[in-house]
């Protein structure tokens, strides 16, 4: 059973944060269902590292939208963004060193992002919008 889900509150309205969004969504739910199945320990590492990939991506092109367009909350944006890739570090290291993925991870994740979405990325929507993105 998927841990988040995707409805209409977590709609920006910017079209290719929403479309990413859903893809992190979908990627954290499959990271949980590798990690609380029978799946190896090498599969719970690829869903890590096609989140990551995925995170990265997503979190390059906010910050070039928002760059592109002055927005002025970007550096603390930013750094909420970076803390997270911190977090996904500690969370590879663990697996590398054989300890596997640390307990609650995929729930921290799951809640990190809606509350992302919903406090922060929410800010920069309407400044966007007015700028025609
Ligand atoms: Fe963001």
């Amino acid at each position: 059973m998927p841990i988040v889900q995707w409805n209409t509150g977590f709609e920006t309205g910017i079209g290719f944060a929403d479309t990413q969004h859903q893809h992190l969504f979908e990627a954290v739910n499959r990271l949980e269902a590798a990690a609380v199945g029978p799946e190896s320990s090498i599969q719970v590492a690829r869903a890590l590292g096609d989140l990551m990939d995925e995170t990265v991506a997503h979190f390059r092109a906010e910050e070039a939208c928002m760059q592109a367009h002055g927005f002025p909350g970007f550096a603390a944006h930013a750094g909420e963004h970076t803390r997270l890739l911190r977090e996904l570090e500690r969370f590879q290291a663990s697996l590398k060193a054989g300890q596997g993925l640390p307990p609650g991870s995929a729930d921290f994740l799951a809640d990190w992002l809606k509350h992302h979405i919903q406090e922060v990325d929410m800010v920069y929507a309407p400044f966007l919008k007015a700028r025609g993105v």
